[in-house]
C-alpha cells in the first residue's frame, strides 16, 4: 500500500520532500513508509536522502505540569489572596514534590514570602512553564533561554526524528516489475526466459552460516584436558556406570558407614534396585575387617560393620569409586606402576544454586608406584595444572577419609586477582590400598577437580544453569569458541 502511494506520487511529482509528513498525510505509519523506502531504495526505484530532525519531547514530570500546571502556580494558588497561611498548612495542600518545587520557585519568582507562614507578594501570576509546555506539545519552536530553562528542569528531552526525502532513482517505475530470482525448467520449455527479467547477483549479500554439529563446552575442555592426561601417560578409566554400590563409591574407601556424605541428604539411593548383586566376598571380608578393627597398623574405626549398608546402591558420589575399582583390579595383577585418569559424571543430593547442580562432572587422576611421596603428588600437580595454564598453585592440608595426607589444591587466579580452590589431592591410606593386595610399598597419589569450574571461568559462564541442564540457551553451542589450554 505505501509501496503504491510512494511510486504513485513519483510519477506525477519531482520529490517527496519528507517522509514523516508523506506518512500521515497519506495515513500510513512512518515506520512502514521507511521500511518501503529502503527496498525500493535498494533495488533503485527511488532515490532516498537521510534527513534528521531535533525535536524536545515533554518528560513524564513535565506532561504532569502540562495538565496541571507548575508547580509555583499550583503552590501560589494555594496561598490565600490575603492574609497568610502556615507551611505545615500549605503542605498538606499540596503534593510532596509539587510542594518541594513549588516552595523553590515561588521563592525565587518572588511570588510569596516564605516563612513559618506564607504570604502572597503579588497578586497575579502567570503559568509561563505551562505555556511553554504546551507549546512544545504542539510543535512550536521555542527561543534558546526557555528551551533551556525547561532542559535543566528536566521537563523537555532531545528526540532525534530520523526519515528521508525521495527522488525517483535509475529503475523508477510506477509499478514494481516481479523479478524472478531463479531459472526454472518451465522458463526454459515456455521459452519465456528471454523476456523474463533476473534479481541481479548481490555479491556483498552475507552467505547463511555454515550448519554442522557443535560441541557443547564442557565437551571441549574435556577433550582438552583428556589431551593432556595422555600427552602426560595417563590411560582412560571405564566410567561408563553411573549406579555404583555403597561399598565399591565408600566401603572400599575406608569411609566409615556413619559419615555423614553417606546420609541421604546428600547422597541419591536407587530405589529399584535398592542393593547391589554381587560383591568380591573375600576382600569384603578385608574391608569389614579393616573398618571394625584395622590391621596394618591402623585401629580402624572400632564399630560395627554392616554389610547391609554396603549393600545399598547409590548414583556415584565421585569416580574415585571407579579409581578403587581399577586399583583393586589392578592389585590382583603382578605389580605394575599405573596412571590412570577419567572425566566423567557424579550425582550429589545438593541444593541447586549459582554454582551447584545435582550432578556434575569430575575430572580425577592418580599415580600408582612404589616409593612415591607427597614431593611425586605436588610434582605431578604442578606440571597438571601448569598445562592448563594454571602455573601458581598453593597448597593446604585437608581431610579425605580416604587420603593421608590430603590437600586442597589453590591457583592465583590473575583476573579475580585473589587465591581461588581448584581441587582436592591425596595420598591413598593404606587402610584402602593393603586390603586389595598391594605390597606394602606401593603408594597411589590421586587428585580430583570439577569440570565445570574451569568450563565456567573459560567461557565466562558465572550462572551453571546457563551451562548445563534444561535452560541453556542452544545458541551457547552454536557460538562458543574452540578451547586452547594454557595459551594465553
Ligand atoms: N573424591 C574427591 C572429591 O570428590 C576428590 C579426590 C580424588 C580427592 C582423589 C583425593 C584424591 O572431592
Amino acid at each position: 500500500m505505501a509501496e503504491e502511494a510512494i511510486l504513485g506520487y513519483l510519477a506525477t511529482s519531482e520529490e517527496i520532500p519528507d517522509s514523516g509528513q508523506f506518512a500521515s498525510q497519506h495515513g500510513f505509519q512512518h515506520n512502514d513508509v521507511v521500511n518501503v523506502i529502503k527496498s525500493l531504495h535498494g533495488f533503485r526505484y527511488i532515490d532516498a536522502q537521510d534527513i534528521k530532525r531535533e525535536s524536545w519531547v515533554l518528560t513524564d514530570e513535565g506532561k504532569k505540569y502540562a495538565a496541571d500546571g507548575s508547580p509555583e502556580v499550583q503552590l501560589f494558588l494555594a496561598v490565600p489572596q490575603e492574609g497568610s497561611i502556615s507551611k505545615d498548612e500549605l503542605q498538606k495542600k499540596l503534593e510532596p514534590s509539587v510542594f518541594k518545587i513549588g516552595c523553590s520557585q515561588a521563592g525565587k519568582n518572588k511570588w510569596v514570602d516564605m516563612g513559618k507562614q506564607v504570604s502572597r507578594k503579588v497578586q497575579h501570576v502567570e503559568d509561563k512553564v505551562k505555556d511553554l509546555l504546551i507549546r512544545i506539545q504542539k510543535g512550536d519552536a521555542l527561543g534558546k533561554d526557555d528551551i533551556n530553562s525547561l532542559k535543566a528542569r528536566k521537563l523537555i528531552v532531545a528526540q532525534t526524528w530520523k526519515g528521508y526525502s525521495v527522488k525517483k532513482g535509475p529503475n523508477y517505475a510506477p509499478t514494481r516489475k516481479k523479478v524472478a530470482t531463479d531459472l526454472t525448467r518451465e522458463n526454459l520449455q515456455r521459452g519465456d526466459w528471454k523476456e523474463q527479467e533476473f534479481k541481479e547477483y548481490n555479491f556483498n549479500a552475507k552467505g547463511p552460516p555454515a550448519e554442522a554439529g557443535h560441541l557443547h563446552p564442557l565437551l571441549k575442555v574435556k577433550q582438552q584436558l583428556k589431551n593432556i592426561f595422555l600427552q602426560l601417560g595417563f590411560e582412560e578409566m571405564p566410567t561408563n556406570n553411573f549406579v555404583e554400590s555403597s561399598f565399591w563409591n565408600f566401603d572400599a574407601l575406608f569411609q566409615p558407614q556413619q559419615h555423614p556424605a553417606r546420609d541421604s541428604h546428600d547422597t541419591f539411593f536407587l530405589e529399584v534396585p535398592s542393593t547391589t548383586r554381587e560383591l568380591p566376598e573375600d576382600y569384603v571380608k578385608l574391608v569389614k575387617r579393616v573398618h571394625e578393627s584395622g590391621g596394618y597398623g591402623s585401629r580402624g574405626y572400632m564399630y560395627d560393620w554392616k554389610r547391609e549398608e554396603a549393600n545399598k546402591n547409590l548414583l556415584r558420589t565421585h569416580t574415585t569409586a571407579v579409581s578403587t575399582r581399577m586399583l583393586y583390579a589392578l592389585a590382583k595383577q603382578p605389580f605394575t606402576p599405573k596412571r590412570y585418569f577419567s572425566i566423567d559424571r557424579v550425582f550429589r543430593n545438593e541444593s541447586v544454586d549459582r554454582t551447584h547442580l545435582a550432578e556434575f562432572h569430575q575430572i580425577e587422576g592418580l599415580v600408582c608406584d612404589k616409593g612415591l611421596t607427597l614431593g611425586d603428588l605436588i610434582g605431578v600437580l604442578n606440571d597438571f595444572f601448569s598445562r592448563l595454564g594454571m602455573s601458581k598453585l598453593r597448597f593446604k592440608p585437608a581431610y579425605n577419609p580416604y587420603t593421608e595426607p590430603s590437600m586442597e589444591i589453590f591457583s592465583y587466579h590473575e583476573g579475580l586477582k585473589k587465591w581461588v580452590e581448584i581441587g582436592n589431592s591425596g595420598m591413598f591410606r593404606p587402610e584402602m590400598l593393603l586390603p586389595m593386595g598391594f605390597p606394602e610399598d606401593v603408594r597411589v597419589i590421586a587428585w580430583g577437580l570439577s569440570l565445570e569450574r574451569p568450563t565456567m571461568i573459560l567461557y565466562g559462564v558465572d550462572n551453571i544453569r546457563d551451562l548445563f541442564g534444561h535452560k541453556v540457551d542452544l545458541s551457547l553451542m552454536k557460538r562458543n569458541p574452540i578451547c586452547r589450554l594454557g595459551i594465553d
